[in-house]
C-alpha cells in the first residue's frame, strides 16, 4: 500500500506515527519524573544502600500494596528514560533485582546540597505550564509573552502578586544555583583578586553565598526585585538590597549575572549592559561582567545538549521576552554595550561563564 502519491510506504507512515506519538506523549515524561520526586523515590532508594525491590519501595513509600503494579510501571518507564537502573539485590544470592539510582537521579536527592527537586517541581507547577497551552492563542496576539496571554501579567508581577509561586520560583533557581558549588573553588582566575561583587538578579543568594565562601575576600551584594530579597538577613560578607535594575544599579569590581540576561530581549540586554559599564572600574582597575548562560553551537553541540537548549530558547520565549544565544549573538550585544572584549569558558554543563571587559 503506498500513501501519499507512493512516496512513502507504510513502514515509513508507522515509523512517523510513532515518533509523533512519542512527543506528542512527552509530557508524560515530566509529570513522571515529578511524580517520582513528589513521592520522593530517589530519596528511599538511596537511603536503602542497596538495590530495593518493588515490595520493600512500595512500603517504604507507604503506598497502598494495590499501587504496586502502578509504581513498577511507572519506574519501568524512568528506567527507560535513564533515571533509574536495576541491578541484583544480593549478587551470591539468586537473580532477584532492585532499583538503583542513576547520575541523573542522585541530583534529585532531597538532603543532598546538589538537589534538583524544586526545579523539576516548579517546572511542571500549573503556573510554568499553562502558558504553553496558549502558545498558539499567542502567536496571533500582541501580548509579549504566552505567560501574559495566560495569566494576564509578566512573569516577574506575577511572582511579586502570588508569594506562594514566588517562593516555588525561587527554590527551583536557588537549586539550579547550588550546582555551582560543584566548580566555583576551580575558578580562581575568575573570582580571584576581586574586592566586590554584585548578583543583579541573584535571586534569594544562593550564587552569592557560594562565591562568597569560596572567595571569603569579596563583599558580596544581591541585587534583586523586592518581593525577592526583602526579610533575608544581612549577613558578614553578603547582604541584599531590593530594586529594579532598569531604574537603579550598584557599583562594584564585578557585576554577576546567572541566568538573567537570558530573560531579556538584545535591546533590553544592552540597556543593563551599558549600566553594567558606568558601575565597574575601568579595564586597567580590573573591572568586569561574569555571565553564567547558555552559548548555543548547533555545530558542536551534542544532540542531547543541543535539543536541551533549543527547549531552554523557547521556554525563554513562552515564560519572559528573552531568549538563548549563539557566540556570535552574545558578541553583538557585548560591543553594542561597549565592551571591548570577552572570554568564554564552558564550565557549567549546559552554561558556559563568560568574562566581559571594559
Ligand atoms: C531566572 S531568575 C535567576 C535567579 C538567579 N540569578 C539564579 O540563577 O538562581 C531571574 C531573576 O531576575 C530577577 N529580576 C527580574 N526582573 C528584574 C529587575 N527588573 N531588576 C532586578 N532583578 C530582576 C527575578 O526576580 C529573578 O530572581
Amino acid at each position: 500500500m503506498d500513501l501519499h502519491n507512493g512516496q512513502l510506504g507504510a513502514r515509513e507512515l508507522f515509523q512517523a506515527q510513532s515518533h509523533i506519538y512519542k512527543h506528542a506523549f512527552s509530557f508524560a515524561n515530566s509529570m513522571s519524573l515529578s511524580c517520582a520526586v513528589q513521592l520522593g523515590i530517589p530519596d528511599i532508594i538511596h537511603n536503602h544502600e542497596k538495590p530495593i525491590s518493588l515490595p520493600d519501595l512500595v512500603s517504604s513509600l507507604q503506598l497502598p500494596p494495590s499501587k504496586t503494579n502502578s509504581l513498577h510501571r511507572i519506574m519501568s518507564l524512568l528506567i527507560h528514560l535513564g533515571f533509574f537502573a536495576t541491578m541484583k539485590i544480593d549478587p551470591n544470592h539468586g537473580d532477584q533485582e532492585g532499583y538503583v539510582l542513576t547520575p541523573s537521579s542522585k541530583l534529585l536527592i532531597k538532603s543532598e546540597m546538589a538537589n534538583l527537586s524544586p526545579f523539576v517541581q516548579a517546572m511542571v507547577d500549573p503556573v510554568l505550564v499553562t502558558p504553553w497551552q496558549f502558545l498558539g492563542d499567542w502567536f496571533r496576539s500582541n501580548e509579549e509573552t504566552a505567560f501574559e496571554t495566560a495569566h494576564g501579567v509578566a512573569m516577574w508581577e506575577f511572582c511579586d502578586k502570588n508569594p506562594k509561586f514566588n517562593n516555588t520560583f525561587n527554590e527551583a533557581m536557588g537549586s539550579d544555583s547550588r550546582m555551582m558549588s560543584l566548580v566555583v573553588r576551580d575558578c580562581e582566575g575568575v573570582f580571584g583578586g576581586l574586592n566586590s561583587l554584585v548578583d543583579v538578579g541573584g535571586g534569594t543568594g544562593i550564587n552569592a553565598r557560594i562565591i562568597s565562601e569560596a572567595f571569603p575576600g569579596i563583599k558580596c551584594t544581591v541585587f534583586d526585585l523586592p518581593h525577592v530579597v526583602e526579610n533575608l538577613p544581612q549577613e558578614k560578607n553578603l547582604n541584599y538590597v531590593g530594586g529594579d535594575m532598569f531604574r537603579s544599579f550598584l557599583s562594584a569590581d564585578a557585576i554577576f549575572f546567572k541566568c538573567v540576561l537570558h530573560n531579556w530581549s538584545d535591546e533590553n540586554c544592552v540597556k543593563i549592559l551599558k549600566r553594567c559599564r558606568e558601575a565597574i572600574p575601568s579595564k586597567e582597575d580590573g573591572g568586569k561582567v561574569i555571565i553564567i548562560d547558555m552559548v548555543v553551537d548547533g555545530d558542536r553541540d551534542e544532540h542531547d545538549i543541543a535539543e536541551t537548549k533549543l527547549v531552554f530558547d523557547i521556554l525563554m520565549m513562552v515564560l519572559v521576552t528573552g531568549r538563548e544565544r549563539s557566540e556570535k549573538e552574545w558578541e553583538k550585544i557585548f560591543l553594542e554595550a561597549g565592551f571591548s572584549h570577552y572570554k568564554i569558558t564552558p564550565i557549567f554543563g549546559l552554561r558556559s561563564l563568560i568574562e566581559i571587559y571594559p
